[in-house]
């Protein structure tokens, strides 16, 4: 008999634990049978409330505590379960057991924007979060990315004003142009992304018609203990498209959950969408001369230096069953990593490793770890943090809660361990920026994209696109300044997209 690998996964990943809840009688939370469905207990038809209606007072105080805080950014998002295959033999690069030829893994992703509040239009401009959580035999292992290889800043501690700028305006409450191109413009690092972002890239048609990427450089380390730089490109099977501005501006209004249907349908029809996973392997000391700055996250590896290597397939083949249980709950955080795989000297990286876990304490609770969608699944929780808020795993009452111990306790194990290989690193604490390498600029890589790798037609757009959003900029200092900003990616783009404007405000 052929075995299902649906049902392989099912048994293997839940991401809750459903109750039974058809027929039979209604309960309150504690399973006690409840007297009516439709009228609170009341003294007489017309008489007031009594506070003894157990079950009316604990439905509406439920209620007032269903939502938990949504995510800051990337609130608007969904999700779907899948498979990594790996294809290819990338051992020589890695020892991470997920990546082992033959290894199948499965997985959850959840698909986002950054800006929008949780009921925001799919189809709005704005990079699509990529984030994969990967249930490996060696632990959890997530990858936070986007559907773009690079970001807005390369230091985190720019991170909060960026997002502010994004967000909505602290007196209006309006999403506001001027704040996003005040920023945009006042951070010249950012000009690459807000290229990408202008561009076709920046409102795909679905989620399945995107590539993802990790974005960052990582550490991969072999079974012999080299270590290599590497960057995650998973690129659609589906084929890149996208919307217009104007087609997406419909869409927001028609069907403001267009992304989200569009996945939930495809994977219900059987439409399994996939994606083929390569990565860029940088050998350790290279980084150290290369042309650009391997670290900062605002820029691309050349795929010329270092080209595309074939490792896999990620299809997503099963919806979860309960969208706040398993996606709205769900905890992806780059912290996640597992041996074989480990963090570089990127600072946006090494901030956003405090971030997320901190984040999801917050917004989920202390023991958030435990909930079905975001538990390891190789059973080896074996760490000496216990009790907090609504804990309920816990180690068998001979086993030791400190470490270290002489009673048979877990001991840490540092050839183990993720971070096994570092970088070296020395000399006086600064607060500067990352190390210049010989073709560090703010706007090099963006006039390439510009000028080399968008046709006529994805240019017209690009102008478009950029006119349409700076155009409306209410101030004129920021409105300049966000046209030297054009100029300075190239001078054909700057002049254009001012005659655009001038047009436009005419
Ligand atoms: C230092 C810079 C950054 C900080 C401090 C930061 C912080 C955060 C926080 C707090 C969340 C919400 C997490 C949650 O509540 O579960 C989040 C979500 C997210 N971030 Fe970042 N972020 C940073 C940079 C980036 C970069 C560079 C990328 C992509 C390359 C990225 C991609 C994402 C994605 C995809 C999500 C959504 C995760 C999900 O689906 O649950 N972030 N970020």
């Amino acid at each position: 008999m052929v075995e299902n690998p649906l049902k392989k996964i099912k048994e293997t990943v839940t991401g809750g634990s459903p109750v039974n809840h058809r027929g039979d009688f209604t309960t309150t939370t504690t399973g006690t049978p409840v007297a009516d469905d439709a009228h609170s207990l009341t003294v007489s038809n017309d008489g007031p409330i009594v506070l003894h209606d157990v079950y009316t007072v604990e439905k509406l105080a439920q209620f007032n505590r269903e939502r938990v805080p949504e995510r800051n950014p990337h609130a608007k998002g969904a999700g779907a379960y899948g498979v990594l295959e790996v294809t290819e033999d990338v051992s020589a690069y890695t020892k991470a057991a997920l990546f082992q030829p033959g290894e199948k893994t499965d997985m959850l992703i959840r698909f986002s924007t950054v800006a929008g509040e949780q009921g925001s239009p799919d189809t709005w401009r704005d990079p699509r979060g990529f984030s994969m959580k990967f249930y490996t035999t060696e632990g959890n292992y997530d990858l936070v990315g986007n559907n773009t290889p690079i970001f807005f800043i390369r230091d985190g501690i720019k991170f909060p004003d960026f997002i502010h700028s994004q967000k909505r305006h602290p007196q209006t409450g309006l999403r506001d142009h001027d704040m996003q191109w005040d920023f945009w413009s006042l951070s010249p690092e950012s000009a690459h992304q807000v290229t990408w972002l202008m561009g076709d890239r920046g409102l795909p048609k679905t989620w399945r018609h995107m590539d993802g990427f990790g974005s960052h450089t990582f550490q991969w380390i072999n079974a012999e203990g080299e270590r290599f730089w590497v960057k995650y490109h998973f690129k659609t099977d589906q084929g890149i498209d996208f919307l217009t501005e104007e087609e997406g501006a419909k869409m927001a209004g028609e069907n403001p959950d267009f992304h989200r249907e569009d996945l939930y349908n495809a994977i219900e029809e059987g439409n399994y969408p996939s994606w083929t996973l390569y990565v860029q392997v940088m050998p350790y000391e290279d980084a150290k001369t290369y042309r650009f700055n391997p670290f900062d996250v605002t820029k691309t590896i050349s795929q010329k230096d270092y080209p595309l290597i074939k490792v896999g397939k990620l299809t997503l083949n099963r919806n979860p069953q309960n969208f706040f249980a398993e996606i709205e709950q769900a905890a992806f955080s780059p912290a996640n990593m597992v041996p074989g795989i480990a963090v570089s000297p990127d600072k946006m990286l090494l901030a956003r490793i405090f971030s997320y876990p901190d984040a999801q304490r917050y917004r989920i609770g202390t023991n958030y770890a435990q909930l079905p969608v975001n538990q390891p699944k190789n059973a080896q929780n074996n760490s000496y943090s216990v009790e907090g808020s609504m804990r309920y795993q816990y180690t068998p009452a001979d086993a030791p809660n400190y470490a270290p111990n002489s009673v048979g306790g877990p001991v840490a194990d540092s050839d183990r361990a993720f971070e096994s290989r570092g970088w070296e690193s020395d000399g006086e604490m600064v607060r500067a920026a990352a190390t210049l390498h010989s073709e560090d600029d703010d706007f090099g890589q963006a006039r390439t994209l510009y000028a080399e790798v968008m046709d006529a037609a994805a240019r017209e757009r690009l102008v478009s696109n950029i006119a349409g959003h700076l155009g409306v900029v209410k101030s004129d200092e920021i409105r300049e300044r966000g046209m030297k900003y054009w100029d300075n990616v190239h001078p054909e783009l700057g002049a254009r997209v001012r005659e655009a404007i001038a047009q436009q405000r005419a």
